[in-house]
C-alpha cells in the first residue's frame, strides 16, 4: 500500500503500491527541477517534458504521499470560491478567465486520460449545489447568475441524485471524477518515457538562486537547474505566502451502500463548512464518497470527533452498509479566493511556486501545470497577471487574513498557559497526545498504541508556533501555516522541512512516573 501523510488509510491507498521511478543515470543538466511528486509536480513535469524539457522531480517522500493521496477527487469548474465572489473582488472579465482557466484544466485532465489511454475511472459528470432554506435560496440564485456570466454552462435544477431534501438547486455541466493515484502514476510513467527523472526520497534542504539558475541542496545530494518549481502543496522556508494561505483539514468517509443507490454526479451542501458527496468505482467495487465538517488546522480539540459527526451525517440521509475507509487531508485556503501561481513572491528569477488551491486542487493543479509551463518555457503565460502570487489584493480575503493571523499571535501567546499537571500523562489514553510543561520546558508527549511514549519538542521548525496534537491522523499540527509532523516529529507537511527536535525521553518517563 502506498504511504500518505497520516494514520488514516484513504480509499486511494487501497491496492496500490508504491510508485517505482527507473533509476537515473545521468544527474547534469537539467532545465527545471520540480519539488513536489503529487498531481500539481507530476503534472507539470510531464507538461514540460512534453516541451523538450529535461526535468528532475524530488520528491520528499514518495509520490501521492501529501494531498493528492487524500483528496476526494472532484474535478470542477464550479469552485469553492464562487464566481459571485471573483466577480466583486477582481471584476467580471476575471471571473470569466478564471471559468475558463478551469476549463483548460479540466480539458488537459480529459486529454491526458485519453490520448495517454489512462485506466483512472475517469468519468463526465456534472454538479449539484442545492440548497436547504430561504437564506440559502436566495445565495444560490446569485451564485447561479454568476457561474452562467462567468461563462458556465449551469442552469436551475429541479432534481438531485442525493436523498437528501432540498428547497433550489443548481446544475453544473461539465466536471469530472477520477482515482487520483492512478491518474498520477500514468502521467509519472509517461514523464519518464520522454527522459524525465524522479527521485524519491529526497527532500530538498536549501535552494541558491542566482544569475544562471538554481543549486538545489536536498537529502540526496547537489542538483542544478535553470528553474525550479515548488509545488509542495505550501513553499518551504518563510515566505509573503506562508501569511496569504490559511491551512484547513476536511474529513472524508468512503461507504458501501446497502441500497446500491451510489449517486453518479457531484453534489455540494451550502453549510458552512458545507458537505460534498460523489461516487467512484475502485477495483470493482463502488463507494459513496462523502465529505466535510472542515476546521483550520491545530483547531479542534479532538479531530476524531469531526469523523463522528460526518458518519452521523451519512448515516441520516444513506443506507450505509460499511465504513470501508475515513480519512482526512489538508488544504490552503488563498486569502483573496484565487489561488497563487507564478514567480514565488521574492524571487523574480528562476523560482516558482503554485499553492492556495482551497478545495479545488484537481482543477487547480492543472491550470498551474498549463501556467508555469508556459511561464517557464515561453517567459510568458495567459492568466499569468490573474493568478500572480506577488498580486496585492488588500480587501479581497481581508477577513479571513486577519483573522488567521490573530489566531498566529494567539499561538505564539498560548506558551504562556498555566503549568499543566504533569500527572495527567501516566493517565494518558493510548492514541492521545498532548503538550505538557515540565521544569519550564514544554514537551509534546504522545502515548501509542502500545503504551510506548514518544516525546518532542512542541515548537515547529518552520516559524515557532506550538503544534497540536491530531488524534485522528496521528499526527503534530502546525495551526500557524500548516505544518504536520509524525509522533516521532518527521515532517509530515511542509513548510516545515526540519524534524521536531526530539525532546529528553528520560524526562517524560520520569515524569509519566510522578
Ligand atoms: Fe509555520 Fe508552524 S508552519 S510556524
Amino acid at each position: 500500500m502506498i504511504q500518505r501523510d497520516g494514520h488514516c488509510t484513504s480509499l486511494w491507498q487501497n491496492g496500490e503500491t508504491a510508485y517505482k521511478p527507473a533509476p537515473i543515470t545521468d544527474t547534469k543538466d537539467f532545465d527545471v527541477i520540480v519539488a513536489g511528486g503529487g498531481i500539481t509536480g507530476i503534472s507539470t513535469a510531464l507538461l514540460m517534458a512534453e516541451r523538450g524539457k529535461r526535468c528532475l522531480v524530488l520528491e520528499a517522500r514518495e509520490l501521492c504521499f501529501g494531498t493528492t493521496g487524500g483528496t476526494t477527487a472532484h474535478i470542477n469548474t464550479l469552485l469553492d470560491t464562487p464566481y459571485a465572489t471573483i466577480a466583486k473582488n477582481f471584476g467580471k472579465d476575471n471571473a470569466k478567465a478564471t471559468a475558463q482557466a478551469a476549463q483548460d484544466a479540466l480539458q488537459l485532465i480529459r486529454s491526458n486520460v485519453s490520448r495517454l489511454n489512462i485506466d483512472c475511472g475517469f468519468s463526465e459528470a456534472d454538479a449539484y449545489l442545492f440548497a436547504q432554506n430561504g437564506d440559502q435560496d436566495k445565495t444560490l440564485q446569485q451564485l447561479l447568475d454568476a457561474t452562467v456570466d462567468a461563462g458556465v454552462e449551469a442552469f436551475a435544477a429541479n432534481n438531485i441524485p442525493l436523498p437528501i431534501p432540498f428547497t433550489t438547486a443548481m446544475r453544473v455541466k461539465g466536471q469530472a471524477k477520477f482515482h487520483p493515484v492512478k491518474y498520477v502514476f500514468a502521467l509519472a510513467r509517461a514523464f519518464e518515457s520522454l527522459g524525465g527523472a524522479i527521485l524519491q526520497q529526497t527532500r530538498v534542504t536549501g535552494v541558491e538562486n542566482n544569475a544562471d539558475g538554481v543549486t538545489v541542496e536536498t537529502s540526496q545530494g547537489r542538483f542544478v537547474a535553470k528553474d525550479l518549481i515548488y509545488a509542495t502543496h505550501i513553499p518551504p522556508g518563510v515566505n509573503l505566502l506562508h501569511l496569504r494561505c490559511v491551512p484547513y483539514r476536511s474529513y472524508a468517509m468512503a461507504v458501501t451502500l446497502s441500497d446500491e443507490a451510489y449517486p453518479e454526479d457531484l453534489s455540494y451542501d451550502m453549510e458552512d463548512p458545507y458537505h460534498y458527496y460523489r461516487t467512484q468505482m475502485v477495483n470493482g467495487q463502488p463507494y459513496l464518497i462523502a465529505g466535510g465538517k472542515d476546521h483550520k488546522t491545530g483547531e479542534t480539540a479532538n479531530a476524531a470527533a469531526h469523523f463522528t459527526q460526518l458518519e452521523s451525517h451519512i448515516r441520516k440521509y444513506f443506507n450505509v452498509k460499511e465504513i470501508s475507509y475515513k480519512w482526512s487531508s489538508q488544504y490552503f485556503e488563498p486569502a483573496d479566493g484565487l489561488p497563487y501561481i507564478g514567480h514565488l513572491p521574492g524571487q523574480q528569477e528562476h523560482i516558482y511556486v503554485a499553492t492556495g488551491f482551497g478545495g479545488n486542487g484537481m482543477t487547480y493543479s492543472n491550470v498551474a501545470a498549463i501556467l508555469l509551463r508556459d511561464l517557464v518555457a515561453k517567459g510568458a503565460a495567459q492568466y499569468e497577471t490573474l493568478f500572480d502570487p506577488n498580486r496585492i489584493k488588500p480587501v479581497a480575503g481581508f477577513k479571513s487574513f486577519i483573522s488567521h493571523n490573530a489566531d498566529v499571535v494567539k499561538q505564539f501567546v498560548s506558551k504562556l498557559l498555566p503549568h499543566e499537571d504533569l500527572k495527567q500523562l501516566a493517565d494518558m489514553a493510548p492514541g492521545e497526545g498532548k503538550v505538557v510543561s515540565y521544569e519550564d520546558e514544554k514537551i509534546a508527549i504522545h502515548k501509542d498504541g502500545k503504551g510506548g511514549i514518544h516525546a518532542v519538542s512542541p515548537v515547529c521548525t518552520h516559524l515557532q508556533c506550538e503544534v497540536k496534537w491530531n488524534n485522528a491522523e496521528l499526527s503534530w499540527d502546525c495551526p500557524c501555516h500548516g505544518a504536520r509532523y509524525d509522533p516521532d516529529g518527521n515532517v509530515l507537511t511542509g513548510p516545515a522541512s526540519m524534524s521536531l527536535e526530539a525532546a529528553p525521553m528520560e524526562k517524560a518517563l520520569e515524569h509519566s512516573k510522578k
